[in-house]
């Protein structure tokens, strides 16, 4: 079997796949009142049973197709393979917006190879039923139809996502906060770092940053980014740093070095 035809099975199973877990997710999202959540490192950091059964969904029938390929999932860790392949999942990103009831989430799928880049990349909105889709090498897409980035927009007119959690100290991102709107510029927190990622790659975002996420978060938002003719600086989250994660930029070329000057000030401040 060609590395070609190996890919496009996988993709085909993903797309299959990511369909039948926005299904699963959207019922439970559609009975709230029924759905148990745990807190994980703090109160804001939850996960639910949705969480639970997307990702057993997902990582049981990978399992069961490709039994060789390893698997890095957010609520079930990593088990390595012997294919080379590895598919990273976020069952659900934004579970704090789900669990009270806010569109902004989605399920996030990339496929790795044995060099760890990432070859495919989906993300699925289920609400707004958006699908984002990026094969290495040939474009990124939404819905089908072919994406790219924003080429015109800048700082002073465009919405960068910023994101935040409780595992970075709060002044880091005040600070890049504070710099940002003396800037003239403007920032969005959906919720969905994943998602935020994906709106870049569709112009809709010029930028995503955050200090701190997880491989699971964004390697398929990245992949889209890259193949929308984004940038995306590289993230720490291959090899030994698979499980710590790091700092995540996706951006309009443009954008790039004008946010990352406002992120370097604001670590200094
Ligand atoms: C979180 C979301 C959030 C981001 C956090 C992530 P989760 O993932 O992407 O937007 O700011 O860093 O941990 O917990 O909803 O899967
Ligand atoms: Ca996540
Ligand atoms: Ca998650």
């Amino acid at each position: 079997m060609s590395f070609a035809s190996d890919l496009r099975q996988r993709l085909d199973l993903a797309r299959k796949l990511i369909d039948e877990a926005g299904k699963l997710a959207l019922a439970h999202f559609a009975d709230l009142v029924h759905l148990r959540i745990d807190s994980k490192l703090n109160g804001q950091d939850v996960v639910s049973a949705a969480d639970r059964g997307v990702e057993a969904l997902i990582r049981g029938t990978l399992a069961k197709t490709f039994p060789e390929d390893g698997f890095l999932g957010e609520e079930s860790g990593l088990a390595d393979g012997r294919s080379g392949w590895r598919w990273t999942v976020d069952p659900i990103d934004g579970t704090s917006c789900f669990v009270h009831g806010l569109s902004s989430w989605c399920v996030s799928i990339a496929l790795s190879d044995a060099d760890e880049h990432t070859r495919l990349g989906l993300i699925l909105a289920p609400v707004s039923g958006d699908l984002y889709e990026a094969v290495h090498g040939e474009g990124a897409r939404l819905n089908g139809r072919p994406i790219k980035v924003d080429t015109q927009t800048s700082l002073e007119t465009g919405l960068v996502g910023l994101g935040a959690s409780h595992r970075v100290p709060a002044q880091e991102v005040a600070s890049l906060l504070e710099m940002l709107l003396a800037r003239g510029g403007m920032f969005v927190r959906s919720g969905s770092g994943a998602l935020s990622i994906a709106e870049v790659a569709a112009g809709r975002l010029a930028a995503y940053y955050e200090p701190h996420i997880n491989a699971w978060d964004c390697l398929a938002g990245l992949l889209i980014v890259r193949e929308a003719g984004g940038f995306t600086a590289d993230f720490p989250g291959a090899g030994r740093h698979l499980l710590t994660g790091g700092p995540v930029l996706a951006a309009a070329p443009q954008i790039a070095q004008p946010l990352n000057d406002l992120i370097a000030s604001a670590r200094r401040h």
